[in-house]
């Protein structure tokens, strides 16, 4: 009998789950206003609302913080990081800040000024934030195929090379570089393919410009082509990164995903001039060039995290997990965008709920629903996160309305994958007797999500 695929670790500490009535949830969410990033974290169950800085630290780095060097300047920690990302990027040049928000500011203070256009596959919300907040504009070009969650197409996340090319030969003078989200959050944690990555590059020589990748799940993305793309199935995930990133002039990282760690980010490049420019930011917004916001011993493990991370057997036994809650799902005919992509299922609430309107957000009632049913807790990519059109001040209700279960890194087992699953079961049986939704008492302008208020219809 053939072994069946097993975690790559096993478990030293482990920390108490608090289970709750359905009594108990009702009443929370109700005081949460509706709004599940309102809830405390001892009134969830299992916690799938992301997977950034979530995930669980490995005996290795948490022996390198114990050696995390604090020097104000110069720290020996900080050395260790910039040479890990070398190895992994070929990047020179490295920019350590407190998460990956703040490397795009930093960066993009530097680059992105009024009337830009930044072409891109699905910004992610922070990423187009800190666009838009310049006056400037995020134009996504990812691939129509993202749009069509039952389509099963192995590189969701492409950025497709006509609308690129349309962008920047009506605008190349005000594009300050092409920026690729790997994988793709936005489009469900879709990854991109190597030969995209090199048609974006070719695209961007053509007219000049520059490359900057958005690299918050580049392990997961490598993987993806490991598996899914021609040619790279001999190859480690070493060298896959590293071929990836030889398209790119520069990157800006979420550490709390594919860094494994719980905080951190960074800034890395191959041009000096975009280091000089960041540099000048860096210090008054994030802390000196040698520990930008970071803890030095913070830096330590971030430099194990991605050396660990980029190794097959950890990824893999990442990937598969998420893979065995999207089969339970397919067991069940529950709709999610497919395939499932690297860290998260995005089950597809407008099919679940396709009698709610779209003015009542199915996705935010699917994922109330499903925390009331087993203290689940998801979180709403759809069409409250999409925030009004700025000039019009509509909803936009264009894009995709989905409910994100996100997987932690080394946190839960397979038994909690089941668990998720028969809850989402249990409300997709009944989501005939589900027939309203919610309306919003309260919003802010920008990022709306993290606070409205909400009331059930
Ligand atoms: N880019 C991508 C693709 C992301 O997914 C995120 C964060 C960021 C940038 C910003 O990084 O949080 O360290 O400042 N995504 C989290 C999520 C918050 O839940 O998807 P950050």
């Amino acid at each position: 009998m053939e072994l069946p695929f097993a975690e790559s670790y096993k478990i030293k500490m482990v920390e108490p789950l608090r289970k709750s009535t359905r009594e108990e949830r009702e009443q929370w969410i109700k005081e949460a206003d509706y709004n599940l990033f309102q809830l405390k974290s001892d009134q969830v169950y299992i916690d799938c609302l992301t997977d950034s800085g979530t995930g669980a630290m490995s005996d290795r780095q948490w022996a390198a913080m114990m050696m995390g060097d604090e020097s104000y300047a110069g720290s020996a920690s900080f050395f260790q990081l910039k040479e890990t990302i070398n190895k992994i990027t070929g990047f020179d040049y490295v920019i350590p800040t407190h998460q990956g928000r703040a490397a795009e500011n930093v960066l993009f203070s530097h680059l992105v000024t009024a009337g830009a256009i930044v072409p891109g596959n699905s910004h992610f919300d922070t990423t187009k934030g800190h666009i838009e907040s310049r006056k400037a504009f995020a134009v996504d070009c990812t691939v129509d195929e993202a749009k069509d969650t039952q389509l099963e197409v192995p590189f969701k996340g492409n950025v497709d090379p006509a609308k690129l090319e349309k962008v920047l030969s009506e605008n190349a003078d005000k594009v300050p570089f092409i920026i690729v989200t790997i994988t793709n959050n936005t489009a469900g944690g879709q990854p991109v393919s190597m030969q995209n990555l090199r048609e974006v590059r070719a695209i961007a020589d053509k007219y000049g410009k520059r490359v900057v990748f958005d690299s918050a799940r580049f392990v997961e993305n490598a993987f993806f082509i490991y598996e899914r793309e021609e040619g790279y199935a001999d190859k480690t995930i070493k060298e896959i990164c590293k071929e990836m990133f030889s398209y790119a002039d520069g990157m800006t990282m979420s550490s709390k995903k594919d860094g494994l760690v719980n905080m951190g980010g960074f800034i890395a490049t191959r041009h000096e001039d975009w280091y000089e420019g960041a540099k000048r930011f860096c210090i008054p917004f994030e802390g000196f060039l040698t520990y930008g916001g970071m803890n030095g011993r913070d830096m330590a493990a971030l430099a194990v995290g991605l050396d660990e991370n980029t190794e097959l057997e950890t990824i893999e036994t990442r990937i598969r997990q998420v893979q065995y809650l999207a089969a339970k799902l397919d067991e069940y005919g529950i709709p999610y965008q497919r395939p499932v992509g690297g860290h998260a299922i995005f089950v597809d609430a407008d099919r679940v709920l396709d009698q709610i309107p779209k003015e009542e957000f199915p996705a935010q009632t699917l994922a109330i629903e499903l925390y009331i049913e087993a203290g689940v807790r998801g979180c709403e990519i759809g069409y409250i996160l999409a925030d009004r059109d700025p000039v019009t001040r509509e909803n936009r209700f264009g894009g995709l309305d989905l409910l994100r279960l996100c997987i932690a890194r080394r946190v839960y087992t397979n038994n909690h994958m089941d668990v998720i699953a028969a809850a989402l079961k249990n409300v997709y049986d009944r989501r005939h007797e589900i027939t309203r939704g919610v309306k919003i008492v309260w919003e802010t302008e920008l990022m709306r999500h993290f606070t409205v208020k909400l009331e059930r219809l």
